[in-house]
């Protein structure tokens, strides 16, 4: 297993070119909610990557001309975003302790995404993973001998330094990150491929139900800060360990029933932690309870094995297995649209994670 010091390429020189990278969004089942020193979390998570819900990254980048201040121009959707600067000058500022090289060189940006920017859709770990993506290519011109393992591993390491379930965005179908007893391999530093996975989770839907397209009120930054004097915290970071060890199992079998009582649990207690965090925030709204007595109610006059989770917004993740997709469709149709913002859900499913392009 590589630590923190395996990371650091001191080699610097300078370097011409261009990088192009796609890289999917992706949703926990055991959810990442607490942090500690560098992004380091508190316990570990495990997700689904996505497959259409992706950020498409270009960057070019040239040696830094002698007095040049800036290291980055941006461009988010073909127009200029001087909201993200902060945010991508704190990852630049990161990860050039593990690429130096990186302070001496422009970086021309290009980023777009294939979801609609309002539709409360988390955007970090798809725009992160991307974005480090192509800054590894400025170290696979220092040391083109890097293997496809240490790249994708570093990878992994430094979008975990702009967000930290961009971590779980490089590979696919399921990622885990942070220490768990259950995983030789696990790391803090970044995510893992789940090798043993039952074929249905392969193929599993996420189904996303726009209940708010705003964007969420509260950042997870904020949230995860204020996991450090929640009362409940450590008895949450002791039931996500709990969980990822049931979960191994159950995806390894495709043991739904099992995993629809994780998943759903794992997403209210998200929530219970914002709730019972000080000051307390709300993020589910109405709509997303509506959807949630909706789903129990399908589930028990149809045993389709549908279950939600949440993400840090108002916004349901419906996941089921491919077979029930139809079934779903027509479910959806008929009882969640009237909850859905402008009629609004997308239809995404399991992926292998990011590719160049
Ligand atoms: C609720 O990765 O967005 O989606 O590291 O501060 O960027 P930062 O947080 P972020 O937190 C994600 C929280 C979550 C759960 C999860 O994806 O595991």
């Amino acid at each position: 297993m590589m630590v923190e010091k395996d990371f650091i390429l001191k080699k610097i020189k300078l370097v011409k070119g261009s990088s192009s990278w796609e890289s999917p969004s992706n949703i926990a089942l055991i959810k990442y909610w607490g942090k500690y020193g560098e992004q380091l979390p508190k316990n570990p998570s495990i997700s689904l990557t996505l497959s259409k819900c992706k950020t498409i990254t270009k960057i070019n980048f040239r040696p830094k001309k002698e007095n040049e201040l800036e290291n980055f121009s941006f461009l988010f959707n073909g127009s200029p975003k001087p909201t993200f600067h902060k945010k991508i000058n704190q990852f630049i500022d990161r990860i050039s302790k593990y690429i130096p090289a990186i302070k001496y060189h422009f970086f021309k940006i290009d980023s777009r995404n294939t979801f609609p920017h309002s539709s409360g859709i988390a955007s970090s770990a798809s725009a992160m993973s991307s974005l480090a993506l192509c800054f590894m290519e400025i170290e696979k011109q220092i040391t083109p001998k890097i293997s496809k393992i240490s790249f994708i591993k570093k990878a992994s390491f430094l979008a975990r330094l702009g967000s930290g379930s961009a971590a779980r965005s490089i590979e696919g179908p399921i990622v885990y990150w942070g220490n768990s007893k259950d995983y030789d391999d696990s790391s803090l530093f970044y995510g893992t491929n789940l090798k043993n996975v039952a074929p249905v989770f392969r193929t599993f839907q996420d189904t996303i139900l726009i209940i708010d397209k705003n964007e969420k009120k509260v950042s997870s930054s904020l949230g995860h800060e204020l996991m450090k004097s929640n009362p409940y915290a450590e008895n949450r970071f002791i039931q996500a360990n709990e969980n990822m060890t049931k979960l191994k199992d159950i995806l390894l079998k495709g043991d739904l029933i099992n995993f629809i009582k994780i998943v759903e649990l794992e997403a209210l207690s998200l929530h219970a932690m914002m709730m019972t965090s000080s000051p307390s925030f709300i993020l589910i709204q109405p709509n997303t309870l509506s959807v949630i007595n909706e789903v129990y109610d399908f589930r028990k006059k149809t045993s389709i094995p549908i279950c939600f989770t949440l993400d840090a917004g108002a916004n349901v993740h419906l996941l089921y297995p491919h077979k029930f997709f139809e079934k779903v469709q027509n479910f959806i149709l008929e009882k969640l649209l009237k909850y859905c913002e402008f009629n609004k859900f997308i239809n995404d499913h399991v992926g292998i994670g990011s590719k160049t392009i």
